[in-house]
């Protein structure tokens, strides 16, 4: 088991709001045995409220939780019901804005996937071993809300697996221009998500409001934190999203131009090389290994590759020359590990680590 941070000796109760939904049902996994948070709450809708969990939630895949887990009766997501000093939000976005901001004010932190308040100049989007550093927003959050909480959000599960790729050849060679196209796996859509006469034996070429999120979002994770601002990283981006018949991880081919042109070599080894964030060593859920380079010629693909490193682990290959820009590559992560709840679980973890909550 991973030692406790900072000298405490017990586990921090933390609540799932969402808890029924896809991703809520990842949260539900990666936390029942968690080392250092204790999942005491599960909340999601009026139509669930008062029930079971077990009965309410159609489990979508792998072993359905413990006893304990399913017996426990499901709660409304009201921060006057909710106990948790922590949140974790798989929310719909419909009602997303309102209800973690109502817990925010109650003092709470809130742990969001949705995409309401990412692109918030005083919200940090993040993954912890890129930008990390950007979790200082939370004071200036704070003093413009006039709250103790607090809202920290993970990107859009494309965004976030695209960024991990790019966030060592960025720092080193500074992107000047990115071209992207996704192949999105279903489980990003929730469930029912997309009817299944719609998606077998096709590709969609079409998600509702994906581009310009992963558009946006891309520029603030590889951004620059400083004086209670985070600069965006100034290139341009051009997105082209797919949703394809796969179960679970994005798969996304990439063109990128640099403002200092590596070769396909120096690429590969500043990719194969970085370790993220130091700050993040260590945290139960960062896998070794935050980006691996596949020498493989047809890799990665998501039944091979989808869960490595436990689903926390982008793969990237074919990292080759480009004809129009410089360098172009595939990279493949899991959208509701390391694109949602897991990435979440990871972004508590480092506010564990750093105090964040040692009055929680
Ligand atoms: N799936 C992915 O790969 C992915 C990746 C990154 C981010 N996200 C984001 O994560 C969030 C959850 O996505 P999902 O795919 O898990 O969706 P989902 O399967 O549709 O689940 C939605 C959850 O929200 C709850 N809910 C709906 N209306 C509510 C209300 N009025 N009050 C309280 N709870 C309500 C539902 O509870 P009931 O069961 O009681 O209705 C359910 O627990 C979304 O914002 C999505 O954009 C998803």
């Amino acid at each position: 088991m991973t030692a406790f941070p900072r000298g405490r000796s017990r586990k921090w109760p933390v609540a799932v709001l969402g808890a029924t939904g896809a991703v809520g049902q990842m949260f539900v996994r990666l936390l029942e045995n968690h080392p250092w948070f204790e999942l005491t709450e599960l909340a999601a809708s009026e139509r669930s409220a008062g029930k079971k969990y077990g009965e309410v939630t159609r489990w979508l895949e792998g072993e359905p939780p413990a006893r304990a887990v399913a017996s426990r009766r499901v709660i409304a997501c009201d921060p006057g019901v909710v106990s948790a000093p922590i949140v974790f939000s798989a929310l719909d976005a419909a009602v997303a804005g309102e209800v973690e901001m109502a817990f925010a004010r109650a003092g709470k932190f809130v742990l969001s996937n949705a995409k309401n308040f990412r692109m918030e100049p005083d919200v940090p989007l993040v993954i912890p071993e890129v930008n990390g550093d950007h979790l200082a927003l939370i004071e200036c959050q704070r003093r413009n809300r006039g709250f103790d909480g607090a809202i920290i959000t993970n990107a859009n599960c494309s965004a976030t697996v695209a960024a991990v790729a790019l966030a060592p050849l960025h720092q080193r060679f500074q992107i000047r221009q990115l071209f992207l196209s996704t192949m999105q796996a279903v489980s990003g859509a929730g469930y029912p998500g997309v009817p299944s006469l719609d998606i077998i034996g096709n590709v969609i070429p079409y998600i509702a409001e994906e581009e310009p999120k992963l558009e946006r979002e891309m520029l603030k994770l590889l951004g620059t934190y400083s004086d209670d601002e985070v600069s965006h990283a100034p290139f341009k981006v051009s997105a082209h999203t797919n949703r394809v018949p796969v179960e679970h991880g994005h798969t996304i081919c990439m063109s990128i131009g640099f403002e200092t042109t590596p070769t396909p070599e120096e690429a590969i080894e500043t990719m194969r090389t970085w370790e993220g964030l130091a700050s993040t060593s260590g945290l139960p859920s960062r896998p070794l290994r935050p980006l691996v380079v596949t020498d493989a010629p047809d890799r990665p693909q998501p039944k091979r590759d989808v869960n490595a490193g436990g689903g926390m682990t982008v793969t990237v290959g074919r990292v080759r020359r480009d004809a129009v820009l410089d360098l172009r590559m595939v990279a493949l992560g899991h959208n509701t590990v390391r694109g949602a709840a897991g990435g979440s679980v990871l972004n508590a973890e480092l506010l564990a680590a750093t105090g964040a909550f040692d009055t929680a």
